[in-house]
């Protein structure tokens, strides 16, 4: 870092930690005392962007959170799970290490929950009831597609319907992994090759919204040669995520005659449910191939043997109150460009880190995810941040199996554990989102961003 970036990159970060001090209208240093917040004029916006697109009527989250009346009831419990970080759900990223820069973060700020904890210590006054908005009218998530209504996507150029399963009123998890011939599933016909550019799931109907836990959806060509690179794997949603975009120059081909493969992922409500699942996809225009095809989501396990493409992990053996840390090395052999990070462990998870090791020889921490069971999100970078990896890279997988009574979805401390499809076995891979860059873009991707500044990039392969 030269002496001038050091200067800038210090007097940022000065002006990051004064920031609280300078700005916030919140808090009053020199008193120590909080101003009185209110929830017309300071909470109920704050739930608005945050809360209610989940907490309404008809949604798998417990509560609806749109009143006064509402938030108020769960004061004690909002002012907890904010404080935890625990909701919003769904983003576990360390934020200690690695990077934080994501088009998709949904936590709060510091100053917001301030806010709410200060307005639940003052024993939530709502304030001028006039400023309240009514709250918004919902409709169910099975009406509407996302990227059509809210994104200006226009309607989906394709519309594709799972086969459905019908889950029992009660038992265990269930899991239902068709594969089917694309053709036999699309509601117009297919014609050639065509590139997807965004890719959208929703339940078919309101009961199926209940029973979802999450949907991985993968596209298998027909010929064995995959020309559009990556494992298959296309899109996955769970609660709170409903689409993927791929990166604005790239898409994934697909053709008529390819194979979808489904991994759903349904629990039991007390009733049988059919449940139903459609996906909309929105193709790049006929005859325009964007200029790179995205690989996506490619799988890093962190177990060796799983990696060399043994079917199983022979390595993964995690003993009764104790750990296993699995750790595996790949080297890339082309130039890659990484827009998503999305980890996968089951009720065993600690943590997973994914590090890159630069042909420099620097070795850098690019995330650690916090493991939780319940949420699988893929963190998506901004595109200032995207991991720039250069060939020859290696990208070092590991993930901590935690089998003890410190992790608390453990179900039994006192089992041997190895890999497993069950929750209550385990996996530990990580899957990066990447799309391969021929060698003269890359390095004008490297020079753009060096002239940016945004963080430091390695020095390319020579
Ligand atoms: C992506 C959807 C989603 C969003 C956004 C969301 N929640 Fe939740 N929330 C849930 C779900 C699902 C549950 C129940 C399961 C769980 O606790 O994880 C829940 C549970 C809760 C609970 C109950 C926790 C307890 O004590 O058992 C509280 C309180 C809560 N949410 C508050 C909030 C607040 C406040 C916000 C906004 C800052 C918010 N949630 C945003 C989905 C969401």
């Amino acid at each position: 870092m030269t002496r001038q970036k050091g200067l800038a990159a210090l007097s940022i970060l000065l002006a990051a930690l004064a920031w609280p001090q300078f700005t916030s209208a919140q808090v009053s240093f020199a008193s120590n005392e909080v101003r009185e917040m209110t929830y017309a004029d300071d909470v109920a916006p704050i739930f608005r962007e945050n809360c209610v697109t989940c907490h309404h009527p008809g949604t798998a989250a417990p509560m609806a959170l749109e009143t006064y009346e509402q938030v108020r009831r769960y004061a004690t419990r909002i002012r907890q799970a904010v404080e935890t970080r625990a909701m919003p759900p769904g983003w576990y990223l360390d934020r200690t290490v690695g990077i934080q820069e994501f088009k998709n973060d949904p936590t709060l700020t510091d100053e917001q929950i301030a806010t709410i904890t200060a307005w639940v210590d003052q024993g939530t006054p709502m304030g001028d009831p006039s400023k309240i908005q009514p709250p918004q009218a919902w409709r169910p998530a099975h009406e509407y597609w996302q990227l059509e209504e809210e994104l200006n996507y226009g309607p989906p150029d394709l519309i594709v319907t799972a086969p459905t399963y019908l889950v029992p009123a009660a038992s265990g998890d269930q899991w239902f992994e068709p594969d089917v011939a694309l053709s036999s599933i699309l509601d117009r016909p297919l014609i050639g090759e065509r590139w997807i550019r965004a890719i959208e799931t929703r339940p078919g109907d309101q009961q199926s919204a209940y029973v979802f836990h999450h949907v991985n959806v993968g596209l298998r060509p027909a010929a064995t040669e995959n020309t559009s690179g990556g494992d298959g794997g296309l899109t996955d949603a769970a609660v709170g995520k409903r689409f993927d975009l791929y990166p604005n120059d790239s898409g994934k081909l697909i053709r008529a005659d390819d194979m979808m493969t489904f991994s759903l992922h349904l629990y039991p409500i007390g009733e049988e449910v059919e449940a139903k699942v459609q996906l909309g996809i929105w193709l790049w225009p006929e005859g325009e191939t964007p200029k790179y095809a995205t690989r996506d989501e490619t799988s890093f396990n962190s177990g060796e043997s799983a990696s060399i493409g043994l079917p199983r992990y022979t390595d993964m053996l995690i003993p009764p109150n104790g750990y296993q840390e699995l750790r595996a090395y790949f080297v890339l052999r082309e130039n890659a460009r990484i827009h998503s990070i999305r980890g996968h462990m089951h009720l065993r998870g600690g943590y997973q880190m994914m590090e890159a090791i630069y042909p420099d020889g620097r070795r850098e921490v690019i995330n650690k995810i916090n493991w939780n069971h319940l949420w699988h999100t893929t963190h998506v970078y901004e595109d200032s941040a995207q991991p720039l990896l250069p060939k020859g890279t290696v990208i070092v997988s590991s993930s901590l199996m935690d089998n003890t009574s410190d992790n608390p979805s453990n179900p039994d401390v006192d089992q041997w554990v190895v890999y497993g499809r069950r929750s209550v076995s385990e996996m530990a891979h990580i899957r990066f989102g990447m799309t391969y860059i021929p060698d003269e873009d890359f390095q004008e991707m490297l020079e753009a961003r060096e002239r940016a500044q945004a963080r430091p990039v390695p020095i390319a392969s020579r």
